[in-house]
């Protein structure tokens, strides 16, 4: 059967289902603007490799990915009429030659591309791949988890740092502000948090095994991840460039109308990007801190409709009306809101009882305030972990549930916490999975806690009834940072490590990871309940861009 008959077999199958076709499905069938054949003198027709096709002057780049014929395809209405350079991504390959095209209406440019191996493979590594090439323990490499959140391991690897140079410049990153990246260090106001180099010496021999410090060659071999095969090759991603390379789109929701409204975790904007007529706002956020790093963290809307989101360094949390713009702060209060404070994320539901939590990065402090009346109350929880006088735990997200009360994930090891909103009361649960590294949540329906383990590799359950945890693991080196249900039950995971946003069947246990035609580190995860199949919004942390990943089925 070949994959036209396929395809209106499926489409056929979707009208007796009742279902209205798709519209990346209607895409697919509909007329292509652009196609052609992916060929290599080494490997013949080659699949899973992404084609990227970008307009002249636009801020909107669509890719698509290769069959296991070698064929690609874009559909008519994803490119409107005009000049488009072609790009394509497989590790190990380059275009032979550049390929451009015209786009006419109505007619399919044929553009077969011809690749050849790359002279430059380091250069095109992800950092799944490095970690998969570079010696050394899971201890070792689970030191560098800590490194790919401001930028690639590239740079790493490539560095000429022996031990002791390794040593300061350890100390200088752990200086900086989470929100930093190599276009903006933003050194953090509460300079001890950086420590002093020697503790870092273990680190820094380790690094020195892996870089150029000894050798002008690596001696082990670069090991590249396979390419996308069925499934996964079934995808359209659109990227929106967003104007400077300072902007970091970090959370992401989608509003009813379908704009995409972002925080920016490189500087004091909440933003609204409307996807249709690429219009963006971006709203000023207030400084508190004139010295201190900038950038948001979290984004989420409450009950009523307000989105609420933190500052970070700036101290402070806030809220804007999407209707209005109108914002509204609630800063930490001056006695605890020292050189230290990172606040970020909210528990958010204050529709219970008028109060909203949030924590403190740089002295582990939860806080609960108190809407009605303005007051303040901190909570030191992880006090209660094993050796909490010798052993460093940080809370990485805090989310309530629907009594408000919190719920914490501890970054450091991977424990599971709760403090009861009424009796204060402390719970700590440990995962199956040794220092899992619990980073993001989902708060379920039915109460279930969702929850990544940064590590461990794996998606976590918990039934706060039965106290259990089921765990999915996800592919080798995803290093999942958060991860979401569809109204499927499809479970869709972000990845600062493989370039691949990964799509999980926890029934059969199926996994489809579809392919993202740049460097795209993800923080978000925003499941698109509202189109057919389910799609997939992602921030593209140091790219600057808005991702949208539209499977096909
Ligand atoms: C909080 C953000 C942040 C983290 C985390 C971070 N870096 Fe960096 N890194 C930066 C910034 C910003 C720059 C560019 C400015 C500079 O070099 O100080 C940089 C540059 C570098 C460079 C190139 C400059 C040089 O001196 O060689 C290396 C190598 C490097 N980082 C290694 C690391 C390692 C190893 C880790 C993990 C242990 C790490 N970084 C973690 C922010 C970070």
């Amino acid at each position: 059967m070949n994959s036209t008959t396929m395809l209106s077999l499926s489409a056929a199958l979707a009208v007796v289902l009742g279902q209205a076709v798709s519209p990346a499905l209607a895409d697919e069938q509909a007329h292509a603007a652009i196609a052609g054949q992916v060929t290599s003198s080494t490997d013949g027709a080659m699949e899973g490799v992404v084609v990227t096709a970008h307009q002249d002057g636009s801020i909107v780049s669509v890719s698509v990915v290769s069959d296991a014929k070698g064929h690609y395809a874009f559909p008519e209405n994803r490119l409107p009429p005009g000049h488009y350079t072609l790009k394509i991504r497989a590790a190990g390959y380059d275009l032979s030659a550049p390929a451009a095209t015209n786009v006419v209406g109505e007619q399919t440019s044929n553009v077969d591309l011809k690749l050849e191996p790359t002279k430059d493979l380091p250069n095109q590594l992800t950092d799944a791949e490095w970690m998969m090439s570079i010696p050394g323990t899971d201890d070792q490499k689970a030191a560098l988890l800590n490194c790919t959140s401001c930028h690639t391991l590239e740079r790493i690897v490539l560095s000429t740092h022996n031990v002791d140079e390794w040593t300061h410049v350890v100390q200088r990153m752990m200086g900086y502000g989470a929100v930093s990246q190599p276009v903006k260090p933003q050194p953090m106001l509460d300079r001890a948090r950086a420590g002093t180099p020697e503790q870092y010496r273990k680190l820094a021999e380790y690094l020195a095994t892996i870089n150029l410090s000894a050798v002008d060659k690596w001696t082990y071999p670069l090991k590249t991840l396979p390419r996308a095969t069925g499934d996964s090759t079934r995808v359209i991603v659109t990227e929106y460039s967003l104007p400077r390379p300072t902007i970091e789109p970090h959370d992401i929701v989608r509003d009813k109308d379908g704009n995409i409204w972002y925080s920016d975790f490189g500087e004091m904007f909440v933003s609204k990007f409307d996807p249709k007529t690429l219009k963006l706002t971006e709203y000023p956020i207030k400084d508190f801190k004139p010295d201190a790093p900038v950038g948001l963290l979290s984004l989420a809307f409450d009950k009523e409709g307000l989105l609420w989101f933190d500052t970070m360094y700036q101290g402070s949390l806030g809220t804007i009306d999407p209707k209005t713009g109108a914002t509204k702060y609630y800063p930490l209060p001056a006695k605890w809101n020292d050189n230290r404070v990172q606040l970020n994320f909210v528990g958010l539901r204050h529709d219970v009882d008028n109060k909203v939590w949030t924590k403190d990065v740089g002295t582990g402090y939860i806080y609960r305030l108190d809407l009605a009346t303005g007051d303040w109350q901190r909570f030191h929880p992880t006090d209660l972990l094993p050796d909490a006088a010798h052993h460093h735990y940080g809370i990485y997200q805090v989310i309530s549930d629907a009594q408000n009360n919190l719920w914490l994930a501890e970054f450091s090891e991977g424990y599971l916490g709760k403090i009861d909103a009424k009796t204060l009361q402390v719970t700590w649960y440990t995962p199956p999975t040794a220092h899992a590294r619990l980073r993001r949540m989902e708060m379920r329906p039915d109460g279930d806690i969702v929850v990544t383990e940064y590590r461990g590799n794996k998606v976590a359950v918990f039934d706060p009834k039965t106290e259990k945890f089921t765990e999915y693991s996800l592919p080798p080196y995803t290093y999942p940072y958060r991860a979401n249900f569809d109204k499927n039950g499809d479970i869709w995971a972000s990845t600062m490590s493989t370039d691949r946003v990964v799509r999980l069947n926890p029934q059969t246990g199926q996994t489809d990871q579809y392919p993202m035609p740049s460097d795209t580190n993800m923080r978000t995860v925003y499941v698109d309940n509202s189109t057919n199949p389910v799609s997939f919004w992602v921030g593209s942390n140091h790219d600057h861009a808005i991702v949208h990943v539209e499977p096909l089925d």
